[in-house]
């Protein structure tokens, strides 16, 4: 599309479509064009929105009712007519062999401490056990998982989702810390690093972006991003990218008994590894090596943003494990976030897909750690009258108003906060601020409930702020993720009437018809596009349960909490049974249900209630209905306990209690506290009792530790 970005901002702003002149017109739709263009480029080619959704909407709002007025005026590169930036298309999926994860955090010295005192625990290791870490910085650039066949680089992919990335493999081979050939490595070996960009590369690649006209990043991250995800291999190539390489996937043989001797070896390979990597001793030389780092950050010539711990001996990792997106031998270690002073000029209120109303701080745009700023959380009213959810103060107690000077905090990629106020400044003509009452997008009542950090808006499904963030919530990454359909298009096919609830996304396709006449002609959607979709929707009917019970956002069930449902229950069937049958706070179902290691009772109340809440459930039966839900169990079928039930009784010598539940759980046994007719194995150490009694009464077969680890294959 042709952007006019020379286009000067209209004065008619405020004036009503029905009154603008011919030519305000003209020059209003050449500005919106310019204006939605850039926006949309952010949003959906740099991963970087600069707007607000709800100003985005305004925009697209205004330019559509001046189109409808004067329709000879309809520009050739309308913004009505586009739907995304291309640049992402075109990248083939790669499935990766082995899942990229991210990292948990650590923020200060006692979260160290912890994590320490957490690993030890799990591995049942005495305080003066010696326990190894490696110490090293975190580079802020984004990560690639390299394929290497028999010493050729097959393959190149982005983290993606974690599971399905996309294939960048023209564009690494242009890296030039990133060998094509390699020799002495294992047959199958997938390195994997950080791509980043140098402060000195940065700079000048946004000199030369200027001087041509062309499109300047504003931090070495985004520069980075943007460069390895060019469709044009030529076009990566003459920016400088760099590659650390810190972890790895596949492989066919060990690299090394320890994570400082893989790394070692994988220098050794011809990859750059980072000179800042030491292994420490415990979690005191571990800060002191995150001082050292610290100091030296600014003159490193590249960005980081913390320091990362791992165990060092991989048979320790390995009986670590993971949890379901991050690892529990490794830690990030971040630094202190960055702060910046602005004015607040106004506060929103968002409806979130619970109903929650969260203010949302309008700030005049800051520059915090080389990232503009314009919107922060503020988080709830008590937040902003400078109290916590117990009534006691923050902040001495100062509250937040609009027109006051507020001090921006931002760490790492979280949403920004307001951290603090600056009362000597504040106008004098300012006043308290109020939270609406009722909800700002549906006019229901807004009520916080006893023991409630928030206000809710009560409207349920008929608001239609809760049902749009639901479907947001539906199509997002760890839920259904399909392609083509973004938080975007979600708001434009709700806003048209086409999809009310997730079920009405899987017959869209039947409600069109081959002709597809009414989305055809519609905002940028032609015949193919439309096609498109409706293949992508139809691709994930197969969706694992995970995903489905994460998708359908209930309050309190994260992705993690998801995965541990549906590890537990392993078929959509079984906890769709035991959410109906379950009666809060008693009964054989409950019981199970709150006895899996991660779900409290108020995740329990949360699920059982909504589960058996009519409307609701009327609308999940109507989405499972459109689905075909894959089994948890089915994805580890090559493990000789997947599917079936394992009660771990008496003392277990080889392992402490958590990690043998994880561990079976991780294979794919549903773990379970008490021996009845459904158990298949028991597990019985020395000192086993009642339980070793019921089983053989039972007839069911009961092994020791040595022979459960024989079993799973870890003698
Ligand atoms: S280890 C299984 N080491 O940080 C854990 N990650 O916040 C694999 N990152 O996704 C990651 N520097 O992109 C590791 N020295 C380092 C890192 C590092 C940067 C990134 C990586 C990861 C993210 C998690």
């Amino acid at each position: 599309m042709v952007q006019d970005s020379k286009a000067k901002q209209p004065q008619t702003g405020d004036v009503p479509v029905a009154e603008l002149a011919r030519d305000q017109a003209i020059a209003e739709l050449a500005w919106l064009a310019a204006q939605l263009g850039t926006a949309n480029t952010a949003y959906h080619r740099d991963d970087a929105p600069q707007i607000s959704d709800a100003a985005y909407d305004a925009l697209k709002r205004r330019n559509s009712a001046i189109e409808a007025r004067f329709p000879d005026l309809k520009r050739a590169d309308s913004p009505s007519d586009m739907v995304g930036a291309a640049v992402a298309e075109g990248f083939g999926k790669v499935r990766h062999a082995v899942r990229m994860l991210s990292l948990g955090n650590a923020f200060d010295d006692d979260d160290v401490f912890e994590f320490d005192q957490r690993i030890r625990k799990y591995l049942g290791l005495a305080q003066d056990a010696p326990l190894v870490y490696t110490a090293e910085p975190k580079i802020d650039g984004l990560s690639l998982s390299l394929r290497y066949e028999n010493g050729q680089l097959v393959q190149a992919a982005t983290r993606g989702d974690g599971e399905t990335g996309e294939n960048v493999t023209a564009n690494a081979r242009t890296i030039a810390d990133i060998p094509d050939v390699i020799s002495d490595a294992p047959d199958v070996l997938e390195v994997r690093g950080e791509v980043y960009m140098s402060h000195a590369d940065f700079a000048a690649l946004n000199d030369r972006q200027t001087a041509q006209g062309g499109k300047t990043f504003a931090n070495p991250r985004n520069a980075a991003a943007g460069s390895l995800r060019q469709l044009d291999a030529d076009v990566t190539k003459a920016r400088p990218l760099r590659f650390f390489a810190y972890a790895w996937g596949e492989l066919s043989a060990p690299l090394a008994e320890t994570q400082s001797a893989a790394i070692d070896r994988l220098h050794s390979l011809g990859f750059a590894t980072n000179p800042l990597t030491e292994t420490c001793d415990g979690p005191a030389a571990m800060i002191a090596h995150y001082k050292m780092i610290e100091a030296k950050r600014a003159s490193l010539g590249y960005d980081i943003d913390g320091v990362v711990y791992k165990v060092d001996d991989l048979s320790l990792q390995r009986r670590l494990g993971f949890r379901s997106t991050t690892p529990r031998w490794a830690i990030a270690h971040k630094f202190p976030a960055e702060l910046a002073w602005t004015v607040l000029e106004a506060i929103d209120i968002q409806v979130g897909r619970t109903g929650a109303l969260s203010p949302v701080a309008r700030l005049q745009p800051v520059t915090v750690g080389g990232v503009v700023v314009s919107n922060a959380t503020l988080h709830n009213e008590d937040y902003i009258a400078g109290r916590d959810s117990t009534g006691a103060p923050i902040r001495e107690g100062r509250d937040i108003r609009v027109g006051d000077w507020v001090q921006v905090y931002r760490a790492g990629d979280v949403i920004p906060k307001i951290s603090d106020v600056d009362l000597a400044r504040r106008p004098e003509d300012s006043v308290p601020y109020e939270m609406p009452t009722k909800c700002p997008e549906c006019g229901s009542d807004a009520i916080r409930e006893e023991g409630d950090a928030v206000r809710r808006c009560t409207g349920g499904i008929i608001c239609p702020a809760q049902a749009v963030e639901k479907l947001k919530h539906f199509v997002s990454r760890a839920a259904f993720d399909i392609e083509g359909l973004g938080a975007k298009q979600v708001e434009q096919f709700y806003a048209d009437g086409w999809i009310r609830t997730p079920a009405d996304i899987f017959t869209l396709r039947a409600r069109f018809g081959q002709g597809l006449q009414q989305l055809k002609n519609r905002e940028g959607w032609g015949e193919k596009s439309a096609a498109n979709l409706f293949d992508a929707i139809d691709e994930k009917r197969n969706i694992a349960l995970a995903r489905v019970i994460f998708s359908l956002g209930i309050r309190h069930v994260g992705e993690n909490s998801a995965a541990l449902l549906a590890n537990h229950y392993t078929s959509w069937r079984a906890f769709e049974d035991a959410m109906t049958s379950a009666e809060i706070g008693t009964g054989a179902a409950w019981e199970d249900l709150v006895g899996i290691d991660g779900v409290g009772t108020v995740m329990a109340t949360s699920l059982v209630t909504t589960m058996q809440q009519e409307a609701e459930r009327a609308q999940i039966d109507r989405l499972i209905a459109e689905l075909n839900v894959q089994d948890a169990a089915a994805r580890a079928t090559d493990s000789p306990v997947a599917g079936k039930t394992v009660v771990f009784t008496g003392t277990l010598e080889r392992m402490t209690r958590a990690e043998a539940k994880a561990r079976a759980e991780s294979l794919g046994a549903k773990v379970s506290g008490s021996v009845s007719a459904k158990t298949d194995i028991l597990v019985a150490g020395p000192g086993a009792g009642s339980k070793a009694k019921k089983a053989a009464d039972l007839g069911i077969e009961t092994m020791d530790e040595d022979a459960w680890l024989a079993l799973i294959g870890d003698a």
